[in-house]
């Protein structure tokens, strides 16, 4: 067996835990299990397999062993006892929360979150007879007087898309565990790379896959880490019987691939991303900047301390609002108008219109989203060609 185990460093494990070629017929790249149903030797065996007493896998619904290892070396890297790897970033959050929630229930979330996932809240589960209530996560005394006997989880992105917003994940956890509440944090635009929620406490980090652990803009996937009685529950519940959201086999090896260069290409994300916003803090065109590696940045304090590194997005604002927004993104040669995020390219999109169309304009004022927010999600090209383009685009 080759040596890595949970203490060798962050990027061997991305790219080694969990696998031995040997093992394989020496097949360096783990094998792709392109199989939909697994044979059992006999009735006996696959019956113990349906009853959880034996291991194999039986349906690639429920497991498969391409996903198997995605979720173990996941589980590794966020520094959790089990993972589920699914379709997409909604198919997981979709998956716990059907899951781990009920009619009557009380889900307390942060104030800003992805459009789908504000849409899923208030149109999918909160239909079903679970309260949804938005919190400033930040204000830990309105926290606590939201919180009731029926309160089940509380639910967060930091930093927020679109706009960048932190919430401080311990704190959080603190006032949570003072009343038995769950905690499950997004995580996507941060990776385990910048950020472990687990290790401040949290229950659950939920990902879009899509986004920076693949890296490549090539597959949607998602992921779900946490305690393992949980995530066996999401996998027999959410996943099997609810979504079906299951991740094709051939999907989660190119997962693997990406998640293999996943600290080359944060540190490179990020390196881009702050020059880019100290370009951007100097031009007299721009109104509002949101870039956690500001030291204008509100939280600036906050993000030193939680993440290892500012991440690969930012947000502004442009002076004459909208129309100044539009016309630069439609000015932009290299940027590539388009969403999600965490691509090699660099992409710009305006969440009102787009990702948060899914707000109404009052809901988007109410929850810190303004109409001329720009979206940047700042890829790996040569920084020198990044900031020529901005700067061309801003002359528009
Ligand atoms: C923060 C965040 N969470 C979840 C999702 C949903 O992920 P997916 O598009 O993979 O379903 C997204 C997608 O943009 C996202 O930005």
């Amino acid at each position: 067996m080759r040596d890595c185990d949970n203490n060798s460093g962050f990027s061997t494990r991305a790219i080694h835990h969990g696998y031995d070629p040997l093992s394989h017929g020496g097949a360096l790249v783990p094998p792709v299990y392109q199989t939909a149903t697994f044979a059992f030797p006999t009735v006996e065996y696959g019956a113990a397999c349906f009853a959880g007493q034996e291991p194999g896998h039986f349906y690639s619904r429920i497991s498969n062993p391409t996903l198997a290892l995605l979720e173990q070396r996941m589980a590794s890297l966020e520094g959790g006892e089990a993972g589920l790897a699914l379709a997409s970033g909604m198919g997981a959050i979709t998956s716990t929360l059907w899951t781990l929630l009920r009619p009557g229930d009380e889900l307390i979330v942060g104030r800003t979150l992805y459009g789908c996932t504000f849409a899923f809240l208030h149109h999918g589960i909160g239909e079903f007879g679970v309260k949804v209530q938005h919190v400033d996560l930040n204000d830990l005394q309105a926290l606590r007087a939201a919180i009731t006997p029926k309160t089940r989880m509380i639910y967060f992105e930091s930093p927020a898309n679109p706009n960048m917003q932190l919430v401080d994940i311990a704190a959080v956890v603190g006032v949570a565990r003072e009343h038995s509440v769950q905690v499950v944090v997004d995580n996507t635009y941060c990776t385990p790379y910048l950020q472990r929620p687990l290790e401040l406490g949290v229950d659950l980090v939920v990902h879009s896959a899509t986004k920076y652990l693949s890296g490549h803009g090539d597959i949607t996937a998602g992921l779900v880490v946490g305690r393992k009685a949980l995530v066996d529950r999401i996998r027999l519940e959410g996943l099997k019987d609810m979504t079906g959201a299951v991740l094709s086999p051939h999907d989660a090896s190119l997962l693997m691939r990406g998640i293999k260069t996943l600290a080359l290409r944060m540190d490179r994300h990020c390196a881009n991303a702050a020059q880019v916003a100290a370009f951007l803090e100097a031009q007299p065109q721009v109104e509002l900047l949101h870039y956690p590696g500001l030291a204008s940045f509100p939280q600036y304090a906050l993000a030193q301390r939680q993440m290892r590194l500012p991440g690969g997005m930012l947000a502004f604002e442009l002076k004459g609002g909208i129309e100044a927004g539009r016309r630069f993104m439609n000015a932009l040669q290299l940027f590539s108008r388009a969403v999600s995020l965490g691509d090699a390219e660099s992409l710009a999109q305006h969440p009102a219109s787009m990702t948060h169309s899914s707000y109404t304009p009052q809901e988007r004022a109410a929850h810190g989203i303004s109409e001329g927010l720009v979206r940047l999600s700042v890829g790996l090209e040569d920084i020198e060609d990044l900031i020529a383009d901005i700067e061309q685009a801003l002359g528009a």
